[in-house]
């Protein structure tokens, strides 16, 4: 008796996507996309003439970003005008060899080498807070976050500090990142040449400052990752002039306006929830491994609620099936650790400040993909256990010495390509009573 073929196994059946557009010409993408996160999983957003899906599931982010970034790739990224062929933007082979070429200085082993460039940036920036809090000066917090972040990605790449002319001259990024569209492909780029041309004479400067000390002294102490990517052209010959350009505008960038906003939304989180700030101190002296895991919290707790890159796009190259939907090729994908953070059915209390959460694990999902602030995959984060060591140094000379004093607190988040406490934030400063 001839045996029956097995029934082929259905195939999974596919959610019928929920389709949204603006629902007026004004209304802001934040809104448009909030409104898409309440519909589920995966919502299909139909943007002018672009098809876009925003994902919150966080087995669905794993697919995208972790698990077949093959299929999701970069694409006209919207820093390419800056940031040419760096590690950010770069796709394929040359990513790989970029990436694998960094990756050894921003290891836990990696980054020692700039523990002292952090370290005395932090001393600098706390010299700044006591001469405000002696003569009683208001100054703007988010300002002051930017000028720590900034000197901290110099020193490590010149092993200098930031003098005020270079810092003057990189304020201009704000005027790029003003202009730059949050979504690729959003529309037309608005014209960045003459600001790209301050920030390229800056860097054409400093690499040719770091010409000149590699060949007249014997540096005693770090030169900074210039001169390894200055080294590296000798050895490694797509390190043309363009690339070391574009790597160092990359980390300058990637590497100091993320750091700023976390550091003032964990100030203002800090003001409006002071009981833990007091806790994070009193969980043991100052560099106890107590005090650091407790200031760890506070910071992993600042980036659930505002994880500075909020939204991370990609580019769909093939047909596929996320989270039971349909994802067509040519869809740009939106997976955006903000609304993942703020699910109520994976985060109890989402909108609450509740750095505990990251101590006693409890409220907080172990579900791979339900925090990502760094991202996921191979192109997450490189710079991720810099800036947690840099945040943590800042709030260990800080929290301790000042209670900054907010005088009023921003109305609320700007949602630029990373989200901004809308500024400025004035403030002044006392030195702690207690300390
Ligand atoms: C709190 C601070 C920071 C946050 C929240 C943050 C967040 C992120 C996220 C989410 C990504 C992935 C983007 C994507 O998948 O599209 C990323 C990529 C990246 N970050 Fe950070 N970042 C921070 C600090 C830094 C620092 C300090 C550096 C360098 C010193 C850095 C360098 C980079 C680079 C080079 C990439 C691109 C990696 C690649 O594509 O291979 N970041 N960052």
């Amino acid at each position: 008796m001839a045996t029956e073929a097995p029934a082929p196994t259905p195939a999974p059946e596919l959610s019928p996507a929920v389709v949204l557009q603006w629902r007026s010409a004004g209304e802001p993408l934040i809104e448009l996309l909030t409104r898409a996160a309440a519909v589920g999983p995966v919502c299909v957003l139909r943007l002018g003439g672009t098809t876009a899906a925003l994902l919150t599931d966080p087995q669905g982010v794993q697919h995208v970003l972790a698990r077949h970034p093959d299929r999701y790739v970069k694409r006209s990224h919207r820093l390419r005008a800056l940031l040419g062929d760096g590690v950010v933007c770069a796709e394929g082979e040359p990513w790989k060899r970029q990436r694998r070429f960094l990756q050894r200085h921003f290891t836990g082993q990696g980054i020692r080498r700039f523990h002292r460039a952090i370290e005395d940036a932090a001393r600098g920036a706390a010299g700044r807070w006591e001469a405000y809090a002696r003569t009683g000066e208001a100054f703007d917090l988010v300002e002051e976050m930017r000028w720590y972040s900034l000197d901290v990605i110099w020193r490590a790449l010149t092993g200098r500090g930031i003098d005020p002319s270079t810092q003057r001259e990189l304020q201009t990024l704000q005027s790029i990142f003003a202009a730059l569209p949050v979504l690729p492909g959003q529309g037309e780029q608005p014209s960045l040449a003459p600001h790209v041309a301050r920030i390229d004479a800056v860097v054409a400067h400093t690499i040719e400052q770091a010409r000149q000390a590699a060949t007249h002294s014997m540096p005693t102490q770090d030169p900074g990752l210039l001169h390894t990517l200055l080294d590296a052209a000798a050895e490694h010959p797509e390190y043309t002039e363009r690339l070391i350009r574009d790597e160092i505008v990359t980390l300058i960038v990637a590497g100091h306006e993320t750091t700023a906003t976390t550091l003032t939304w964990l100030f203002l989180l800090l003001d409006r929830n002071p009981r833990e700030r007091a806790l994070a101190l009193a969980a043991g002296p100052r560099g106890s491994a107590a005090r650091t895991a407790s200031l760890q919290a506070l910071l992993s707790e600042c980036l659930r609620l505002y994880p500075a890159a909020w939204l991370l796009p990609r580019h769909a190259i093939e047909d596929d099936t996320v989270a039971g939907h349909r994802i067509e090729a040519g869809t740009t994908v939106l997976s955006s650790p903000y609304f993942t953070h703020r699910d109520p059915g994976l985060w109890p209390e989402p909108e609450a400040f509740r750095p505990r959460r990251f101590l006693t694990g409890e409220d907080r999902p172990t579900r791979p993909g339900a925090y990502y602030p760094f991202g996921l995959g191979p192109r997450a984060c490189l710079g991720a256990q810099f800036a947690l060591r840099e945040a943590t140094a800042l709030l260990e000379h800080l929290l301790p010495a000042f209670v900054p004093t907010l005088h009023g607190a921003p109305p609320g988040a700007a949602f630029a390509v990373t989200i901004n406490p809308v500024g400025p934030v004035t403030t002044t400063l006392a030195p702690d009573p207690a300390a």
